[in-house]
């Protein structure tokens, strides 16, 4: 049996960076080639990795060692890279969102069923420790049955933050244009999606929209009208309705809450791998005193009112080491679906991030990025 799967990166582009901040520590991971349309960014990739670059598609294409293409080309070329390569026999890992058609999405799923291959596809925060360790509180039951999730994808207002100046490790600019031409829905909601499905389910019902709450986000001499707000409310089979938002304007917050029964758990950054579960059991007591603002308006009174959710013991014990985690702000590991893809493959057995999910994330994210906030709603 094999014991390793040969990758190769499509698109050396800003993410192709974060990547191969976790590639040590998978060692079934084997990236043998990368390409890029941009064979300078290629060669740059090449030059700072060490990896072989190729000069066209046909040679990752037609190179029989390679079992899997990563595809992290820019969102219009997922379609055609992903699907080159499933023709070509590669199974296949994509960025999101998925496609940016729903009806090329399912073709891409089916042709890889026809052809016996596996496919899955970004984001995949939810496969880490903080998003199991959420799993396991719930499953312990801590804060009774869960009846609703506050799922918050609020990145802050980017615009002001200089981002025509970041650069990745090996010098390539953050793509403003493309992310801000896009816009926050298509970029962002199937952060918020994908972790409302893994917690909850399949969702039955939904409403939401999004809109352009700010016309004149500013970056250098360009000025950018495109989504920037999306909200929607989810009500999953299970029973759980969740609310996510998910924006560029309003201040950065990526918490998950999660009300049940007898109290809340709470994750403060959906994009931190390693983020701490925190818990606040109801009581009489505690309720009353928060609506006291003598008691909850002051550091001493919260704490002897136990107003603060208190962290979970860790349940889940993990070989991840924390450290990386810290290194360059970068602390979600975007390398998780591509090892539980590797895995799937050489194991035989579904990946955790199946097809199935893989196209109600992109379905969901489409229409709520589609209907706009003030539009009749027709469903
Ligand atoms: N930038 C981020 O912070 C970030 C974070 C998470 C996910 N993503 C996702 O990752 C993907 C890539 O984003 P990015 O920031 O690296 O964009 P980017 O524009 O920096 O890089 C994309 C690269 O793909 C190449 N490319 C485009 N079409 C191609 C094709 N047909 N064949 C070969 N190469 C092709 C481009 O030349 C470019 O170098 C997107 O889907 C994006 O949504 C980006």
């Amino acid at each position: 049996m094999k014991s390793k799967i040969k990758i190769a990166f499509v698109g050396c582009g800003f993410v192709s960076d974060y990547y191969m901040r976790t590639m040590a520590h998978y060692p079934i991971l084997d990236l043998v080639a990368v390409y890029d349309q941009d064979v300078e960014r290629a060669a740059r990739f090449s030059k700072y990795y060490h990896i072989p670059f190729c000069h066209t598609y046909e040679e990752i294409l037609h190179n029989p060692e390679i079992d899997l293409v990563v595809n992290l080309t820019t969102p219009q070329s997922h379609y055609l890279v992903s699907r080159q390569a499933l023709l070509a026999g590669k199974n296949v890992y994509s960025e999101k969102p998925f496609t940016l058609d729903q009806d090329q999405s399912e073709e891409l799923i089916l042709m890889a069923r026809e052809k016996g291959l596996r496919i899955s596809g970004a984001p995949c925060a939810f496969l880490s420790t903080g998003a199991r360790q959420l799993m396991a509180e719930l499953h312990a039951g801590t804060i009774g049955q869960p009846r609703l999730a506050h799922i918050e994808m609020e990145d802050g207002p980017i615009h002001l933050m200089g981002p025509d100046k970041w650069k990745n490790n090996f010098g390539i600019p953050w793509p403003v244009e493309s992310e801000f031409t896009l816009g926050s829905g298509l970029e962002h909601l199937g952060y918020a999606l994908s972790w409302a499905i893994f917690l909850f389910g399949s969702v039955e019902r939904w409403m939401g929209a999004s809109s352009c709450v700010l016309p004149s986000k500013k970056i250098g001499a360009e000025v950018f009208s495109s989504i920037d707000y999306s909200v929607a409310v989810l009500k999953h089979r299970s029973g759980v309705v969740s609310r996510i938002t998910c924006g560029i304007v309003a201040p950065k917050d990526r918490g998950i809450t999660i009300v049940g029964d007898k109290g809340y758990l709470r994750l403060d950054d959906m994009w931190d791998n390693n983020a701490p579960v925190k818990k606040l059991i109801f009581t009489e007591r505690r309720l009353k005193a928060d609506r006291k603002a003598y008691i909850a308006g002051t550091w001493l009174g919260r704490r002897l009112f136990g107003l603060n959710p208190k962290k979970c013991k860790n349940r889940i014990s993990t070989g991840q080491p924390k450290k990386w985690a810290q290194s360059n702000n970068m602390k979600m590991d975007y390398l998780l679906g591509v090892h539980d893809l590797a895995e799937a493959i050489l194991y035989d057995r579904p990946p955790q991030i199946s097809p199935e999910f893989v196209l109600e994330v992109n379905a969901l994210t489409l229409q709520i990025n589609n209907q706009r906030i003030g539009d009749e709603i027709v469903y």
